[in-house]
């Protein structure tokens, strides 16, 4: 059993982490601000189930107060901690940076400062994203590419995440795991992610905007797969290490659009717009480095996904 804080625990990914956790025998301590990126009623029923369970307790709060952020870590003493809390999506970081900058990156580094204090921590395990490669074609990506270049204020700032943590691990000896995810999906999936979007659209018979010629193509992780890689990483300290978490397979924007009409049961009526700033043409994961150190097993290959994805979308509008 361990104590451990999570932080952006009503969110989609961390949600699913709190009842993975609990479900397990461990404590969980969960922070966060269920702010209105998107419907906060959503956030509330991501976290109704956890609630139920004494050994889960939620702060509601924002990581941008530093000092409500050591407070906390004082109550719950964590021997880990999964940071997840960001404002994620890259087109809306290209309207709002500054609002980017001070969650991810200022937001963050009170994360780091109270990990740095935490005298019962093991180790933190922190979000990072496939959006640091930025504009590379060069596939499938390892992290040991290049990533100086990215192309929307959202990777930016994960960037900057990853070298705010490799100073706090080099300079404190702060145990720190940074986790790159891939397109993550499944239920609760944000409603503003393509995946769940198209479900809405189609299931209404309303136009799906498809941004660019359709080919450009994202490896999907399914969320039990995203589960597998925190889990192990939450059960695996390292001094500092980077993993990519991905399928290690690819997915064009078309193709994607055609599947999930299919187990909708509707058509799609696709309207092609130009490709939008920000956007990049592929994502793909080299995985090996998960697989050998973490021992990372993802296995829900695509169609398997969507079709749990669009059986729990139908029961939600049940
Ligand atoms: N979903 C993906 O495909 C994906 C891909 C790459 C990286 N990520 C990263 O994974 C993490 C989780 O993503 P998600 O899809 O679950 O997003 P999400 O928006 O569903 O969850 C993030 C949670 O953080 C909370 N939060 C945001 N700002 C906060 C603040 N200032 N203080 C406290 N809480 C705050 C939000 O209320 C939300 O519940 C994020 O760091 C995201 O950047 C996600």
């Amino acid at each position: 059993m361990k104590r451990i804080l999570i932080t952006g625990a009503a969110g989609f990914i961390g949600s699913h982490l709190a009842e993975r956790l609990l479900e397990r025998g461990d404590q969980v301590v969960g922070v966060d601000s269920l702010n209105d990126y998107y419907d906060p009623a959503l956030k509330e029923r991501n976290v109704s189930a956890a609630l139920e369970h004494d050994a889960y307790s939620l702060f509601r709060d924002d990581i941008c107060d530093s000092g409500r952020v050591f407070e906390i870590f004082e109550l719950a003493q964590p021997e880990v901690v999964v940071h997840l809390a960001a404002r994620a999506g890259v087109r809306p970081s290209l309207a709002d940076p500054n609002l980017y900058h001070r969650v991810n990156v200022i937001g963050s580094q009170h994360i780091l400062d109270a990990c740095r204090s935490a005298s019962r921590l093991s180790h933190l395990v922190f979000a990072s994203s496939s959006s640091v490669y930025g504009g590379c074609t060069d596939v499938p990506f390892r992290e040991d590419h290049p990533v100086n270049r990215p192309i929307s204020p959202y990777a930016s700032t994960k960037r900057m995440n990853e070298l705010q943590a490799h100073v706090y691990s080099h300079v404190y000896g702060l145990h720190v795991t940074m986790l790159r995810f891939f397109t993550v999906y499944g239920p609760r999936q944000r409603p503003d992610m393509a995946i769940h979007k198209f479900t809405r659209l189609i299931d209404a018979g309303e136009p799906v905007p498809m941004y660019g010629d359709g080919l450009t193509a994202r490896d999907y992780t399914y969320i039990d797969d995203i589960m597998d890689g925190v889990l192990k990483a939450v059960d695996t300290p390292f001094r500092y290490e980077i993993f990519n978490l991905g399928e290690h397979a690819t997915t064009p924007l078309r193709d994607l659009i055609e599947m999930i009409a299919r187990h909708v049961g509707k058509p799609a009526r696709i309207e092609q717009l130009p490709l939008q700033a920000g956007d990049v043409a592929i994502t793909y994961a080299d995985i090996s480095h998960a697989q050998e150190l973490l021992g990372y097993r993802p296995g829900i290959a695509m169609e398997e996904g969507i079709a749990r994805f669009v059986a729990w979308y139908k029961d939600t509008q049940a």
